[in-house]
């Protein structure tokens, strides 16, 4: 009878302790597969930000301009010709990189992720390129948040 308690107990700690296991071995599994799905929803997100209005004379041809567009920063800037803005959100989990003039590229300070000046992704964790926002012009006015077919 003494022994068959202590059976018991022993069961129910190994039963326990496979359960623990279980569950911690299939978060591993499921937590990478959720943490990527929420990063393309984020990629695929609409913008919703108030249109920000810059004059196309205060951006010059080589430089970065820093702006905030949605409540977060993101830079305009010329390439091949055309004026862009690109969002500083990294893509990986949402810290803002940061613009290192003399490597010419954007550096992540979270996890050490990596992009090109022109936002391809240069080194991991991040996926995904710097998000292009919706850009227009209207007379000498740049508009940050509205597509060139809204106009
Ligand atoms: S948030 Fe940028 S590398 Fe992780």
């Amino acid at each position: 009878m003494k022994d068959s308690k202590k059976n018991d107990k022993l069961d129910n700690t190994r039963r326990r302790f496979l359960g623990v296991a279980v569950g911690a071995s299939l978060a591993a599994l499921v937590v990478p597969f959720w943490l990527g799905l929420l990063d393309l929803m984020g990629y695929s997100k609409k913008e919703k930000g108030a249109p920000v209005i810059i004059a196309i004379e205060s951006l010059s041809k080589e430089g970065r301009k820093r702006i905030v567009y949605d409540g977060k920063p993101a830079h305009l800037f010329y390439e091949g010709g055309k004026p862009v803005a690109m969002s500083l959100e990294c893509t990986h989990l949402g810290c803002i990189v940061e613009w290192k003039k003399d490597k010419r590229k954007y550096e992540c300070p979270c996890h050490g992720g990596a992009f090109s000046d022109s936002g391809e992704v240069l080194s991991d964790p991040p996926r995904l390129p710097l998000r292009r926002l919706p850009l227009s012009i209207k007379g000498d006015k740049l508009i940050v948040g509205e597509s060139q077919d809204n106009v």
